[in-house]
């Protein structure tokens, strides 16, 4: 039987009020958490901001960016608490937004966030678009680390340098062009459907920028070119990674071959099959292109490449259980005493982010094709690796020796003293008088009380290897957020969502209550 939308929706209240009724503890609410980490991308958005704009203490700004290079680079997001947009990381939070959309749509739109979802990742490529400015021109970044850091203030009041860079053939950067890519190309799936017309544009950006990194090799970050970087986003692993990425992505999205082909031929020498990492990150792609290639073995038309696949396969799995505690001794990633996956004291949170995402994804692949992981230290099912991603996640919203959620926003207990200009100083809307560069270092920057604004859904660095976290501004390897260690996160609360939702629904049956309505 067919029930329209209000049926459902007046049954699914019926069933949450029963289902309320009969549990005392509270158990986490991955649907709010998914709700919240969208709205944390409208708080990053540089330029002029909509007029549905849901967080309202946020105001335009950077409205000249690109002005001094006559290019219009006006939109796009600020990548953390600062006000440069770094391209890199830009590229690879719309990638993983992108991602989760594709893999959990259905259960985003179950959610009632996936206008939201793609709202989130339109404001990126919308400004990809712009940046791309010629078939070789990719503009990468505008404003610069070190001066932008000079100043504490408000994006709205910005004063500081807003000098664009670019790559192109005399400066090229195959790592920036290949996630810039990667990330239109899946967006292009996002909305292939809904907006075939701007879908068919990004992959027509997506080809061209792949084909630019991909003749004109080199690393962005070298001297020369934009060491302006190298103290933030230097591409350590190189662009070969992002270049295989790319073209992942161009053959997901296009389905043509070429793409393939050059996934399998460039897989020795680009270490696509060599590297076996434990991380996955804006800068470290092998783990993503390593699960995504593993996913092609169920796919009939790729079978004639897999053996190259299936060696990309075995790398993937090495990331997997290296996550699960299950490689030999030491190619495992660490842990807190806590539980929490631990590679480094830096905003930790991301790499967090990033294995809950591709260990859900794995866990879903291993289930749909009914197969399980073999690693050196045992067989695990789909259920246990998807029960330790939940381990994370839950660790993530509080579940934590501190009790506290490291999504802001999320909870009773979150961190209060984000390391981010505009979260920490009064809002723009409500205050207009300007704050400048010093001023606010030394009003807003060092006060011990919270920030006036909540920075929802921002995932923030997190505890250091022993579980403590100190909420402190100045603390910025564990109080800063950044557009990236939320994204993954999309995909991994819709899916959590879902099952809680299934669960409700068990449980209800189990009391035998459906019956009564
Ligand atoms: C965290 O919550 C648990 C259970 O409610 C409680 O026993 C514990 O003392 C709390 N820890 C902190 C640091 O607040």
């Amino acid at each position: 039987m067919v029930k329209n939308k209000a049926q459902h929706f007046a049954q699914w209240c019926f069933l949450s009020l029963i289902f309320s009724i009969f549990t005392t503890a509270k158990a986490l609410n991955y649907g709010d958490a998914l709700a919240k980490s969208l709205l944390y991308f409208e708080s990053q958005r540089s330029g002029r901001l909509p007029y549905n704009q849901r967080v309202t203490w946020r105001d335009h700004s950077g409205l000249t960016d690109g002005l001094e290079q006559g290019v219009d680079l006006v939109g796009g997001y600020y990548d953390a608490g600062d006000h440069v947009k770094f391209g890199l990381p830009m590229a690879f939070t719309v990638t993983m937004l992108s991602w989760s959309v594709i893999e959990y749509r259905q259960q985003i739109a179950d959610a009632g966030e996936l206008e939201h979802a793609m709202e989130a990742i339109k404001w990126g490529t919308d400004y990809f678009i712009k940046a791309h400015t010629s078939p070789n021109v990719l503009w990468a970044e505008v404003g610069d680390g070190d001066t932008d850091h000079y100043c504490w203030q408000r994006p709205e009041d910005m004063t500081t340098s807003r000098q664009a860079y670019k790559i192109d053939q005399n400066n090229p950067g195959s790592d920036l062009a290949g996630e810039t890519a990667a990330a239109m190309a899946a967006a292009a799936l996002v909305f292939k459907k809904t907006n075939p017309h701007y879908a068919h544009l990004l992959l027509h950006h997506a080809q061209q920028l792949f084909e630019f990194g991909d003749k004109y090799r080199g690393k962005y970050d070298e001297e020369g070119r934009m060491g302006v970087v190298k103290s933030y986003y230097a591409s350590v692993s190189g662009f070969k990674d992002e270049l295989l990425w790319a073209a992942l992505w161009l053959y997901k999205a296009t389905d043509n071959e070429e793409y393939l082909r050059y996934v399998i031929n460039e897989a020795e020498n680009f270490g696509g099959i060599g590297w076996a990492i434990t991380e996955f990150s804006w800068d470290v792609k092998y783990a993503g292109i390593q699960v995504m290639a593993s996913k092609l073995l169920n796919e009939e038309k790729s079978k004639k490449h897999s053996s190259t696949l299936e060696k990309y396969r075995s790398k993937a799995e090495y990331y997997i259980c290296s996550c699960l505690n299950k490689n030999i001794d030491t190619k495992n990633v660490e842990r807190t005493p806590a539980g929490l996956l631990y590679i480094r004291q830096w905003n930790n949170m991301q790499y967090v982010s990033t294995a809950s995402f591709l260990l859900t994804m794995y866990s879903d692949f291993l289930k749909s094709s009914n197969q399980k992981l073999s690693c050196h230290g045992g067989i695990v099912g789909h259920q246990e690796i998807l029960s330790f991603a939940k381990t994370q996640v839950d660790y993530i919203l509080g579940s934590n020796p501190s009790n506290m959620s490291y999504l802001v926003g999320y909870g009773p207990n979150y961190p209060q003293r984000v390391h981010h200009r505009g979260a920490s100083v009064v809002s723009y809307r409500e205050n207009k008088a300007f704050i400048g560069c010093t001023q606010g270092y030394d009003n807003w920057y060092g006060r011990v009380e919270p920030n006036p604004n909540v920075l929802v859904g921002a995932l923030v660095g997190g505890p250091d290897s022993q579980d403590n976290f100190v909420d402190q501004r100045d603390n910025y390897m564990q109080t800063e957020a950044c557009t990236y260690n939320t994204a993954p996160l999309v995909g991994v609360f819709a899916k959590f969502s879902e099952l809680e939702v299934q669960k409700e629904l068990d449980h209800i049956q189990d009391l035998g209550l459906v019956a009564s309505y």
